[in-house]
């Protein structure tokens, strides 16, 4: 009862709870029926606990038929037919068949997000994953490092990243929406700073959506932002971090081509707005404890402005 209610709160983008996919729903399911039978073995208990203290004595032989009953044979149908419901939920291997490949590497601290196509090359972005509505996609877990759990609550069950090790999860959400994943395995100084915004769209605006990540960057227009590229150059910016279509090709950082269209920066910590970008790159230790990028608190205001509105532009 006392779940129940707590759970009455345990709604909105990131609850395992109010499920947007067959993978959740099982989930939610499993763990109301879960309630329900810890409930009933937890009442029995009490009420024999109860009867024990202030009833009058009985015979030993109802005493021992009471034991029996409620002390072993209603615990072990009760856990009984929960095991053997539980073990019916879980995925079949159809479940396991995929329409949709993408790789998520848990990074210190943000998620390398690589969608794998069937026609052109792979398409990687960074701490944002989106998905077709009513589509399986298989997501390719690995870590560099240390151990991360990728997890979207609203879609399914969570998996560990482990270094050295692939592992795989199949999720097939069914109800478009903004949901959020997180990291649940504690990895570090900003393991609680390290969330992703999922989308799930309806298929033809994803695919429309891919089509748009997958195109090289677009040239700053106008200024500040084509002082903003030649100051993202100039300060070796492109040394860890790509934008397609430049000279700007690093690996070890996000990759930054569509920045500009992301619903967050720094892997879920702020808004993607100029003066949040503006005041991440000047900050970004103080922003994420540990993170592996160094602030650029020695470059101008106006300098910061000035890449952010480049980065920004990166649409
Ligand atoms: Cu990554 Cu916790």
């Amino acid at each position: 009862m006392v779940a129940a209610l707590l759970a009455t709160g345990c709604d909105g983008p990131q609850s395992a709870l109010a499920p947007a996919s067959l993978d959740a729903a099982r989930v939610a399911e499993l763990f109301w029926w879960m309630v329900a039978g810890s409930a009933a073995i937890w009442l029995a208990v009490i009420t024999i606990g109860l009867y024990a203290a202030r009833g009058r004595p009985r015979s030993e032989r109802a005493g021992r038929r009471l034991i029996l009953v409620a002390g072993a044979l209603l615990p072990t149908l009760v856990l009984g037919a929960l095991l053997i419901y539980g073990l019916r939920l879980m995925p079949s291997a159809h479940d396991q068949e995929a329409d949709l490949r993408i790789e998520v590497v848990g990074e210190q601290w943000w998620w390398r997000v690589r969608y794998l196509r069937d026609d052109g090359g792979p398409v990687e972005l960074a701490n944002e994953v989106r998905l077709p509505r009513g589509a399986r996609a298989e997501f390719i877990l690995s870590s560099p490092d240390v151990i991360h759990a990728f997890w979207i609550p609203s879609l399914g069950g969570k998996r560990d990243m482990i270094p050295g090790r692939i592992t795989r999860l199949v999720l097939r959400p069914d109800r478009v929406g903004e949901y959020r994943g997180a990291c649940a395995e504690y990895c570090g100084g900003s393991h609680a700073l390290m969330a992703f915004p999922v989308v799930v769209m309806e298929p033809a605006e994803f695919d429309a959506w891919l089509r748009a990540q997958a195109a090289p960057a677009r040239a700053p227009g106008e200024e500040p932002a084509r002082r903003g590229q030649a100051l993202f150059l100039a300060n070796g910016c492109g040394g860890c971090h790509s934008v397609r279509g430049t000279e700007a090709d690093g690996v070890i950082g996000p990759d930054l081509t569509h920045v500009g269209s992301r619903l967050s920066l720094g892997a879920g910590v702020l808004p993607n707005e100029p003066a949040e970008f503006a005041r991440w790159l000047a900050h970004t230790e103080r922003i994420k404890p540990e993170v592996r990028m160094p602030a650029y608190s020695m470059l101008a205001r106006e300098e910061l402005d000035a890449i952010a509105a480049y980065l920004e532009g990166l649409q």
